[in-house]
């Protein structure tokens, strides 16, 4: 059979059929929406009232979509542009409009999520039993002597006990700092400490792919001299790992379940002002500090609503809802936290990977769950895509109504993949386009509205705009430049966590404070619709993981042989980019295999497996200009194995073709 997409034998007719049907699609141009498909969500009236007011808009939704403890009377403050303030003398509490109004409306009995765990075990949490135990979560963290606006670092796995951390954290007005379970203790440290955290909430040990590796331990040899931390909180989820109990350090370390018990169950929620800070989440930028990207209550979780309930067209009382991103990241925060939890629906949440106990977990816990709304990343699909269409196919897809997308541009081919095999050809598919910045999804198609075109996420939602400037700011209305934002929207990140100045720098020195640079690239066709192209800055991403090329360099430099790194991405075909080192070494070390997988290790213990280069480049000498700054451009030429661009800017031009004839014969 003709594999050409690189299916792995799917055996016969159906997967010759597939191949047909696929090779007919790509020469489709667009898709419109499928006749059959039943919105859920009035959208028509909410695109006629943004464009005719967006403040009204925002304002009038911000009342219909969220309960306010007090009402608020001010829309937008933007008397000091970038420090925009939303709802500003409005009242509210997130958990509140998570959780109490659900259950005050009868819901409390309703499943917030059906957690499924790698080894298929199973746990239906209703909204009564999120809300109770963030009660006494929340009054577990008050004894701990947690305040409003102390921070608190959660490093939990995919259980239900991070959404209870998160609310509990809502609730009382404590600032949640989340740090992906994927990222190493030693990048937990760094967060906890450049945030001031007071409590770190984490986990005994975590489950991956049938084995177990302590959590708890990794962080306390990471955390010991921390003076700001005074507590670690521990949840229970495996038990003792490779036989060795988990050590508590006496008055610094309390179990979640013995602080659940022993709290009050009664924590009523705290009223807050819109503008009281959510939570931080640190990102990658263009240096080596990560950045605290800075949340606020009310128009964060106003962004979070909107957008899950339109983008997805959720229907709470039918809808089965599963995203499959980990909550270390936005995607999490807003789309498995905030958005399904505010609109009350019911999610699935998975513990596990795609690949365990074998390639068709997710398919068969759609099929189990009856998935009506599946959220995943371009990544996650091409993955898919090489184990072959006969693991969807052995399951029953059928519940599903609506696909979406997030984190990096799909390409057409893991669109068309998607849209044929998993959604039957009938499911819309949503290609949402956001960032940790941005809080919530900008530019998305609306299911059953928008026309779709495999690889664009099409067009703006309400109350958004989006534009192309050139490189010296003028606007493009076809072809290619810099996105940027025009006007704020409630969901922007206020500021970067106790960095005004780096915040004003990194996104609104180059064309004023009004507006919002990116970082992306974009096309805009001659129908309006967006075509996300990348970033402009030195971000990679790496299956939808956001790095910095400075992150990297600054871990592998400081391994004892290294004496110089230079980072750059090479374009991947089933991780989008990857991560290429061009190393120095020091003296007379040589680089041989050894060494290689040491500087992996390295860097998977500063700051997560996800980090690991895939090639290193061994270089006697790095390409630099005569100022001595390193050309990355040039190193990213030769990783893709592109012809070199100008080399006469080079204190060295011979650098660069000892470095080609090196790539050619290296692994
Ligand atoms: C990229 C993830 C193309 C983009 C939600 C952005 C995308 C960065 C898309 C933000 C998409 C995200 N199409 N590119 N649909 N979604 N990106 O902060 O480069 O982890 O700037 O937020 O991911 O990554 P972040």
């Amino acid at each position: 059979m003709h594999t050409g997409s690189g299916t792995d034998g799917d055996g016969g007719g159906a997967g010759g059929a597939l191949e047909a049907e696929l090779e007919r699609l790509q020469t489709v141009e667009r898709f419109d929406p499928p006749p059959g498909f039943a919105r859920r969500q009035p959208y028509a009236a909410d695109v006629a009232a943004a464009a005719a007011d967006p403040l009204a808009f925002w304002a009038g939704k911000a009342r219909e979509l969220l309960t306010w403890q007090k009402p608020f009377t001010r829309v937008l403050d933007d008397a000091n542009p970038p420090f925009y303030k939303w709802f500003d003398d409005g009242e509210l509490n997130v958990s509140a409009n998570c959780l109490d109004r659900h259950v005050a409306a009868g819901l409390g009995g309703r499943v917030a999520y059906h957690w499924h765990g790698e080894e298929g075990e199973r746990r239906a949490v209703t909204y009564s039993e999120l809300l109770a135990d963030t009660q006494r979560l929340a009054n577990g963290l008050r004894s701990l002597g947690v305040v409003p606006g102390d921070v608190v670092g959660i490093y939990l796995p995919m259980i239900p006990e991070v959404a209870v951390a998160m609310l509990a954290c809502a609730r009382i007005g404590a600032v949640h700092n989340v740090v992906f379970g994927g990222f190493a203790p030693s990048a937990v440290r760094e967060r906890m400490e450049v945030s001031d955290a007071k409590v770190l909430i984490t986990v005994d040990g975590a489950r991956r792919k049938g084995r177990t590796a302590a959590v708890k331990a990794g962080v306390d040899a990471e955390l010991g001299d921390l003076p700001k931390l005074e507590h670690v909180v521990v949840v229970r989820s495996t038990g003792p790992v490779g036989g060795a109990e988990t050590v508590m350090t006496a008055g610094r370390d309390v179990w979640y379940h013995e602080l659940l018990a022993a709290a009050d169950p009664l924590c009523p929620p705290v009223p807050l002002s819109a503008e009281h800070p959510l939570f931080i989440l640190y990102s990658s930028g263009s240096t080596a500090k990560p950045k605290g990207i800075l949340h606020t209550t009310g128009g964060y979780l106003l962004g979070a609503t909107y957008t899950h309930r339109t983008v997805f067209d959720i229907d709470p009382e039918t809808d089965v809802y599963w995203c499959s991103a980990d909550v270390g990241w936005i995607t999490g925060h807003s789309y498995i936290v905030y958005g399904p939890l505010s609109n009350a629906v019911t999610s699935v949440m998975y513990e596990g990977a795609p690949d365990y106990p074998d390639y068709d977990i997710w398919w068969r816990l759609i099929a189990e769950y009856k998935v009506t709304v599946f959220y995943t990343a371009p990544t996650a699909i091409r993955a898919c895509i090489k184990w072959g269409a006969r693991y969807p196919e052995r399951h029953d897809l059928s519940s599903l109504r609506l696909l979406g997308s997030v984190g990096e541009p799909i390409n057409p081919k893991a669109w068309l993949w998607y849209h044929q095999v998993i959604g039957g050809g009938r499911c819309p598919i949503v290609d949402t386009w956001w960032q940790t910045e941005t809080g919530s999804i900008l530019i998305s198609p609306i299911p059953g509205v928008t026309s779709t075109k495999p690889g664009s996420a099409t067009t703006p939602l309400p109350g958004i705009s989006p534009a192309l400037l050139s490189e010296d700011g003028e606007p493009v209305t076809e072809g290619t430049g810099v996105l940027v934002i025009t006007s704020p929207w409630p969901s922007m990140l206020r500021t970067l966590y106790r960095d005004d100045e780096r915040f004003v720098q990194t996104y609104f020195s180059r064309f004023g404070p009004r507006t919002y640079v990116v970082g992306d690239a974009a096309r805009l066709d001659a129908d309006g619709y967006f075509w996300i192209i990348g970033r402009i800055d030195d971000v990679i991403n790496v299956s939808g993981h956001r790095l910095s090329t400075a992150e990297v360099e600054s871990a592998i430099v400081a391994h004892e042989a290294v004496a110089e790194a230079a980072v750059v991405a090479q374009s991947d075909e089933d991780t989008g980019q990857a991560i290429v080192a061009f190393v120095t070494l020091r003296g007379e070390l040589v680089g041989d295999d050894a060494m290689v997988s040491q500087l992996r290790d390295h860097v998977a213990h500063r700051i997560g497996k996800l980090a690991r280069p895939r090639r290193i480049i061994w270089a006697d000498d790095l390409p630099k200009t005569r100022s001595g700054k390193i050309m990355r451009r040039l190193l990213r030429d030769v990783a893709e194995g592109r012809e070199l661009g100008d080399v006469t800017t080079l204190r060295d031009p011979a650098v660069m073709s000892a470095l080609a004839a090196k790539v050619a014969t290296a692994p």
